[in-house]
């Protein structure tokens, strides 16, 4: 190294003025080149490295050899120098950063991998089962979490104290108590209060499907969890009968699941219609021969159903009266009706084969990604 450190021997003003000329020239010379961070660190080491940069190396020979009255115009004149190759490196960096076509690039670096966001598996699910009703006329419509014990169970015909009640294990808002029943909060442990205030709010014809989340006090295991989602269909015209939610119900159930699969309807019990029914579809995993998917039953069940309950439509009338007491609009006389409602999640486990509830929950990426 200090075979390239420039010896200076007179100390005088042209002496002086002469040999920093030259080293300024250096400096500029090699600064015209700064164009990548890399060079800017490589030209910032070599003259100002604390140890063998070569401004220091030459400053301490300089000054080694200088007479004592010399010693102040080589410091002034070392800064002067210090500052021009400070001021090459920024101006160097200061262009690297705006043109940015400079900079190196690592073509064997993976890219960044934008990844798409997508609907959740249940709410893809629950848009499938909307579409299928669509199709058939229904609209959507939705309704609070937070429901009344009015909405959620009396007018749907479960009175105060009814056993039925206990079938849905319920959430109740705390501090009700001074209330009276049918004012108290609760979450709603299904989609039905919205068949109540739907009614309440329009005349017939309704069809109308209703999707959304309901909360249950039940243990979590492989396939409950106290936070669910429900899809609930309500068709209330003249003349309708228990054939149409037949042929409405296999319909949609074909669609779901393809038109081989086959439905039959069991007697069953809800309060809020009569006669009531277990929907069951022919098992899509074996077609019906029996697996372990359907317990070697060939049938797997799916959803409850029925023809709503004259209790309803009067529930429904009473409520009417208090704004027009004239209202006969439900007249059970005249008007008839089916309701159906069925679980987000079952369907959504047997359409993708996903054989725990809590991955839905779980927000774990490598199962979400899936459904990309
Ligand atoms: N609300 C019922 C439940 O959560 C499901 C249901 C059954 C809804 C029959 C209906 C129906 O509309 O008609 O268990």
């Amino acid at each position: 190294m200090t075979d390239n450190i420039p010896q200076l021997t007179t100390f005088d003003e042209p002496a002086l003025n002469g040999a920093f000329a030259t080293l300024a020239a250096e400096v500029r010379e090699a600064s015209a080149s700064l164009t990548t961070s890399d060079a800017q660190e490589n030209f910032r080491l070599h003259w100002l490295g604390r140890k063998q940069g070569r401004l220091k190396l030459i400053s301490d020979a300089w000054l080694k050899s200088a007479p004592a009255e010399a010693k102040k115009a080589l410091g002034i004149r070392f800064n002067q120098l210090k500052q021009q190759i400070e001021e090459a490196i920024e101006s160097g960096a200061v262009a690297t950063a705006k043109s940015g076509a400079t900079q190196e690039i690592d073509i064997s670096l993976p890219g960044q991998i934008r990844q798409p966001g997508i609907a959740h598996p249940l709410l893809s699910t629950m848009h499938e089962v909307v579409r299928v009703f669509h199709h058939l006329g229904f609209s959507t419509s939705l309704g609070p979490q937070v429901e009344s014990d009015f909405y959620n169970f009396e007018a749907l015909n479960f009175p105060p104290n009814h056993p039925a009640r206990d079938t849905q294990d319920t959430l109740q808002i705390a501090g009700q108590q001074s209330r009276p029943s049918r004012d108290r909060l609760l979450m709603r442990t299904h989609t039905s209060p919205v068949q109540i205030r739907t009614m309440i709010a329009q005349a017939p014809p309704i069809r109308i499907v209703i999707p959304g989340k309901v909360h249950r006090n039940d243990a979590a295991d492989a396939t409950h969890s106290p936070i669910f989602h429900q899809i609930e269909g309500l068709c209330v015209d003249t003349n309708i009968t228990f054939s149409d939610l037949k042929g409405t119900l296999d319909y949609a159930m074909k669609a779901l699941f393809g038109s081989a699969v086959k439905t039959r309807f069991f007697p069953s019990f809800f309060p809020f219609t009569e006669p009531s029914a277990d929907v069951q579809i022919s098992c899509i995993f074996c077609g019906g021969t029996g697996c372990r998917k359907c317990k070697h039953s060939g049938w797997i069940e799916l959803l409850g159903c029925g023809m709503v309950d004259p209790a309803v439509f009067a529930a429904v009338t009473a409520e009417r009266r208090k704004l027009n007491p004239d209202d006969d609009a439900y007249n059970p006389e005249h008007i008839t009706g089916f309701a159906f409602g069925m679980g987000v999640e079952r369907i959504a486990m047997m359409l993708h084969g996903v054989s725990d509830i809590g991955h839905f929950y779980s927000g774990d990426m490598r199962f979400l990604e899936q459904f990309a």
